[in-house]
């Protein structure tokens, strides 16, 4: 008790002397050579006290890449550190020998190079170390770092972007920090927050609308962004890039792992101050960063010491200062043209469970180590297989007491429905990281395109740093051969004739999968879509002027995926 009011005593006192640190902002590199040295350095973030860290180009955080959809660039990534490390970049689209994963290790002194094409539409993405195990070490000391992709439909819109000025971006993390101020991991004292870096900043901003790019890149924390009094901003982004239209919120919520932009007019308020704050009171139980966690069973050690746990305090101050030229005084709704893969397109549902490690100890509930499917990471393991343009719905269920923010690679996904109920407008955008509260079951829908190796995976992972690094990851392969030829056998209710088809096939649906209307579509061997109708028990389609060749089709019947092949003669 006595320990709790000190911490509580002193946190309060902090929060009312808000210092004078104006925002860093990182520096940027354009073009297509990104060159990245990782190394070794020290920063004082506490008077008297010499902090060892690591950063990129720098002794703390890494340079803003900024990079055009199309662009092939060249990265190449030297570590300096005197232990191994690897870099990943979050949320993009590229092949797994580039992803930069536990499998693509940087040793000390030599030099990473992977080179890609720019696959991801406009949008905040960042970089990471993902070495196995070691996650979270890297990125809380330091190296975590922003990319911003640029494209034409992101160019034509009335957007601020003059980077630093009107489009900023803010890296938020908690920190923990031992009593010699060295930065602690793996720990529930992460009791400082940073925004790039910076402890309790200030930001200069112009009275016009302004774009903030905001990255969770916290190790456990989450938070529920707004602003003083309450005041009404437009989210235009997720993590895969632009909503299709923005959305006018006052709280936003942030896992670790992802990204959002929003828009804040602060015309005509040249002179106020104001800021950005997080409610912590607000988040809901289970959260990391709400008041409770693991309800109804033992918590995490020291999580109720911890005075940021279920607290709303400041973040970053705002000044408001005159408006630059070029100033954007309106903020648009339409954005851009999401098309999110229909449902009943589904080649494979998978479910994804995620469990305690030891299913008969409540305390470890909340605590961890947790897995998926019952299974630690484990480098020569390969927990899933896909194949090469199967769109496919992944159910996660959380089974734990909780909140876990999922991530895959490779990939862009869209929310389906939480719990069977469709997701909130500002859910709806492309997605790499969602977040799944204790009890939920979140489905989403992918389509694995472009990149298929028999032998390199991707990742998926829990994206709380702590329980990725204590085994909550697992390893997917894109394989490139379509599952649908590997499997050509129709399923027993689905009748398909007369095959091979010259001019008319005929689809029966018999036994228990007929009777209710389901939608069907019809793909060729390269996951193109040929045709899409409704069915409740026979239907017929015409094949004539079709190219020669095997034909799949797949539909919903029983809440199950029916799979079906014939070939068009
Ligand atoms: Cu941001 Cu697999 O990570
Ligand atoms: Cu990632
Ligand atoms: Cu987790």
């Amino acid at each position: 008790m006595m320990k709790h009011f000190l911490v509580l005593l002193c946190c309060l006192c902090t929060f009312h002397s808000y210092s004078q640190t104006a925002l860093f902002i990182p520096s940027t590199i354009t073009g297509t050579t990104f060159n990245l040295n990782i190394q070794t350095g020290t920063k004082t973030f506490f008077t008297g006290y010499t902090t060892p860290t690591y950063g990129v180009n720098g002794a703390f955080l890494a340079p803003t890449l900024i990079m055009n959809k199309w662009d092939s660039v060249n990265l190449n990534v030297t570590n300096n550190l005197p232990v191994t490390t690897t870099i990943h970049w979050h949320g993009f689209h590229v092949a797994p020998e580039y992803d930069g994963g536990p499998g693509q290790l940087i040793a000390p002194a030599t030099t990473w190079t992977p080179s890609f094409r720019v696959l991801n539409g406009a949008g905040t993405y960042w970089y990471h170390p993902h070495g196995a195990g070691k996650t979270d070490l890297h990125v809380s000391k330091g190296i975590a770092g922003m990319i911003i992709v640029k494209d034409s439909v992101e160019a034509a819109l009335p957007l601020p972007r003059t980077y630093g000025v009107d489009d900023i971006p803010l890296i938020i993390q908690s920190k923990a920090f031992d009593i010699l101020r060295q930065i602690a991991i793996a720990t529930e004292d992460d009791t400082v927050i940073m925004v790039n870096g910076t402890m309790k900043p200030y930001l200069d901003a112009p009275a016009q609308v302004i774009r903030f790019r905001m990255l969770n890149g916290s190790s456990l924390r989450s938070y529920l962004f707004g602003f003083t009094s309450n005041l009404p901003f437009k989210l235009i982004a997720t993590d895969g890039g632009l909503l299709d239209t923005s959305v006018t919120l006052t709280r936003i919520r942030l896992s670790p792992g992802e990204r959002v932009e929003i828009l804040l007019n602060l015309t005509g308020m040249t002179g106020q101050t104001l800021y950005l704050k997080n409610f912590g009171t607000e988040l809901p139980q289970g959260i990391y960063g709400a008041d409770t966690v693991g309800k109804g069973v033992t918590t995490i050690p020291g999580y109720y010491a911890n005075p940021l746990n279920g607290a709303d305090y400041d973040i970053m101050r705002i000044n408001v200062i005159a408006p630059v030229s070029g100033a954007l005084f309106t903020m648009p709704s339409s954005l851009a043209t999401l098309s999110p893969w229909a449902v009943a397109s589904a080649d494979t549902i998978r479910t994804l469970s995620f469990d305690p490690a030891t299913a008969s100890d409540s305390s470890t509930y909340a605590e961890g180590p947790f897995v998926m499917n019952g299974a630690h990471f484990a480098m020569d393991t390969v927990n899933i297989i896909t194949h090469l343009n199967n769109t496919e719905i992944w159910k996660l269920v959380n089974h734990t007491k909780v909140a876990h923010p999922f991530h895959i690679h490779d990939v862009q996904f869209y929310v389906v429905d939480i719990n069977g109920m469709p997701p909130l407008p500002s859910e709806r955008g492309k997605k790499d990281v969602v977040l799944v509260m204790p009890g939920d079951s979140v489905r989403f829908i992918t389509r694995f395109e472009d990149f298929a190796s028999e032998t390199i995976p991707y990742m998926y992972h829990c994206h709380l740093l702590h329980h990725e690094d204590d085994g909550m990851m697992g390893q997917f392969i894109v394989s490139p051969y379509p599952e649908k030829v590997m499997n050509v056998e129709n399923h027993v209710d689905l009748k398909l004739y007369p095959n091979p088809a010259i001019q008319l096939l005929n689809i029966d649906l018999i036994g228990t999968s007929a009777g209710r209307p389901t939608e069907f579509a019809v793909y060729d061997l390269f996951g193109g879509k040929m045709h899409t109708d409704y069915l409740i028990k026979k239907a017929s389609i015409d094949v004539s002027g079709w190219t020669k060749g095997i034909y799949f089709i797949s539909l919903f019947a029983n809440g199950d995926v029916i799979h079906g092949a014939f070939i068009v003669e």
